[in-house]
């Protein structure tokens, strides 16, 4: 139907009798000509009707928006001054000779160039939105990250192989989506958070090196980096240690942003420990693009008479930190409010300051609410770590450390957002020695921190049995600008092993048997040695194309609450579907007798 796409014809083309396809983006009645910006994949071409021809002049008064064109004509340089040096295609125009309406559009419930149209209209009309050069765009990019990922993995000995859908559940942190089976009354399949188990039993099949570009399923609270259906780019590896899987990753990364993106990454992405990265940028996955960092003055404040302070500086789990905000000075009594409030719905009970006016006269340089409080030592020492400079603003946060490390880590972002303190590039990071498992106090019991065949440090089980709480494990993340684009470890590959470490979570020997039976059976007979990684593709998509949330790199994203605006799902079934699936429903309170 077309010889060449609306978006590839420029000066070289002049004079060449083509024929396009596409969607009338906008028609202007000029004097007697029309003119239609004409829509494909590839771009806009201004196409002219002109009167003389008098059939095709009417056709063309009655196009609007979204029509389906094809057209034929003959391609001229565009008039002197009529030039748009916006468009790709700005030189030229298709002087129309036929004119074809492959179909007409009513008119959209949004223009294709509107600012601000709401999410849910994109999302119940997402075949409109995706029209959208910008959405274009970032499918086309999507799909060229996935297609280098592929061939740098075949490259590297990868075999693609595809793992079930309906399986079990897999424990990956979150809620399962749940299928219920009709040959099996009251018994449910769970769709898979992630391919975990699957991979590890494809490495002790001797496959040796596995990768999936796989949909995962995550039935947990929605954000902009968090939809509960998602890609992963899933990797394992046998006879792989952690420095051969993030090595090998690392390369992965630079080939990919230097192939998509024409940039150069750092050849040897920076490591850093969990516990070092909680300590400077209270997070687990630091924007090292922001500068500012936290400093600990626990040690300062234990005997100040300020119970604010010297109640967390003399707790074994608390912690009194630090922030300087350079310039800060000048922020306002509300916009200190504004941050305080801000602080608080991540735990924090206050969030105290001390203005820096002119630190070269110590105290008296000084202002702040809580300056009567603090020692002349104790404030030295605080200029000192944090270098603070004259026109500075320190923060302090004191309470539990995780409180602090949450509140004061999203404070760094969010400052150094508000002040333009976030440098341009990409600082990718790996995160390291995080602890095996952290303690959750209500249950007091041990959890996870990675997943429970995440390998600990020892291959000791005595070891780990003495000292689980201090125990690190061998696993990693790999982060990007402050998001956590995906995280592996090396596996336990002894079944002793493994049962010990379930045993450490409280999972009792039946319900470790009846939930991951097949494991510990497979872990009997000969399991190699292996490792892996699972990236978020969503995640990096998002990162690479520039976009706010995951839901603008995926074709049909769901609702913050978790529906799909365009399909309506999920619907109610029959009466009929749910009796085949052996399940009843509870009527609602208000029908019930
Ligand atoms: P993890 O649970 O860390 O590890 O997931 C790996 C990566 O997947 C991405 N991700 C998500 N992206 C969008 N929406 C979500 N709801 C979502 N949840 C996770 C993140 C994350 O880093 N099996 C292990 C990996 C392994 O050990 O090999 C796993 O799934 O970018
Ligand atoms: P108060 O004595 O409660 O008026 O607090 C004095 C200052 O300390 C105020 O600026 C509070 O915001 C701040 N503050 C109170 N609790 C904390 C806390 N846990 N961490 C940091 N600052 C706090």
């Amino acid at each position: 139907m077309r010889t060449h796409y609306c978006g590839e014809l420029n000066l070289q083309h002049i004079d060449q009798s083509v024929s396009v396809c596409g969607w009338v983006n906008r028609r202007r009645d000029h004097g007697g000509v029309i003119f239609v910006d004409l829509r494909d994949k590839k771009g806009m071409l201004q196409v002219v009707f002109d009167p003389d021809d008098a059939d095709m002049f009417a056709q063309a008064e009655t196009l609007r928006n979204e029509f389906v064109l094809r057209v034929e004509g003959r391609l001229r340089v565009r008039p002197e001054g009529t030039t748009n040096p916006e468009m790709e295609t700005g030189e030229v125009e298709l002087l129309a000779d036929k004119l074809e309406i492959l179909n007409a559009s009513e008119t959209p419930p949004f223009q294709l160039d509107e600012e601000d149209v709401h999410d849910d209209n994109r999302l119940r009309y997402r075949y409109i939105d995706l029209r959208k050069p910008e959405m274009q765009f970032r499918m086309q990019l999507r799909a060229r990250v996935t297609h280098f990922l592929r061939s740098f993995l075949e490259r590297n000995e990868f075999l693609d192989i595809e793992t079930p859908m309906l399986t079990k559940a897999t424990p990956e942190g979150a809620r399962d989506y749940l299928v219920p089976s009709r040959t099996h009354p009251g018994s449910f399949f769970a769709l898979p958070q992630s391919p975990q188990l699957f991979k590890q039993l494809l490495m002790m099949s001797g496959m040796d090196r596995y990768y999936q570009i796989v949909r995962c399923f995550r039935d947990e609270d929605l954000r902009a980096d968090r939809q509960p259906e998602f890609t992963q780019l899933d990797i394992e590896a046998s006879f792989m240690d952690e420095a051969g899987i993030m090595g090998l990753m690392e390369m992965m990364m630079r080939g990919l942003f230097s192939e998509v993106l024409s940039v150069d990454v750092d050849e040897i992405f920076p490591r850093m420990s969990w516990s070092e990265a909680m300590d400077r940028y209270g997070s687990d996955k630091p924007d090292l693009r922001i500068k500012l960092e936290l400093q600990t003055i626990s040690d300062l404040l234990t005997d100040v008479e300020f119970k604010v302070f010297s109640g967390p500086a003399k707790d074994p789990q608390g912690r009194v930190a630090a922030l300087c905000v350079p310039g800060g000075n000048d922020l306002t009594r509300k916009e200190i409010d504004d941050y305080t409030d801000y602080v608080g719905r991540y735990g924090a009970r206050g969030l105290a300051y001390i203005k820096c006016n002119d630190v070269s006269q110590g105290r008296d340089g000084l202002q702040s609410p809580i300056l009567k409080f603090l020692p002349d030592e104790a404030i030295l020492t605080i200029l000192e770590r944090t270098a603070a400079q004259t026109g500075d603003l320190i923060f302090f946060g004191a309470d539990k450390a995780s409180v602090v490390n949450e509140s004061l880590g999203a404070l760094r972002l969010k400052v150094a957002q508000d002040r333009g303190l976030v440098e341009e590039g990409w600082r990718f990071l790996w995160v390291v020695d995080f602890p095996m498992f952290e303690h959750d106090e209500p249950e007091n019991r041990w959890n996870a921190l990675h997943h429970p065949f995440t390998a600990p440090a020892t291959d000791d089980p005595a070891e780990l049995e003495a000292d689980p709480g201090g125990m690190l494990s061998r696993a990693y993340d790999m982060v990007l600008n402050g998001t956590e684009l995906g995280g592996g470890s090396v596996r336990i590959h002894s079944m002793d092993m493994q049962q010990r470490v379930f045993k450490l979570l409280g999972i009792e020997e039946q319900e470790a048997e009846d939930k991951f039976g097949f494991l510990l059976t497979a872990l009997k007979y000969g399991c190699p040695p292996h490792g892996g990684i699972a990236f978020g593709l969503d995640r990096m998509v998002m990162l690479m194309a520039g976009a706010n949330s995951i839901r603008d790199v995926m074709a049909f994203p769901k609702t913050q609450t978790a529906s799909c605006l365009l399909t309506q799902a999920p619907a109610p079934v029959s009466e009929h579907q749910l009796r085949e699936l052996s399940i009843r429903l509870r009527k609602p309170q208000s029908e019930q007798g």
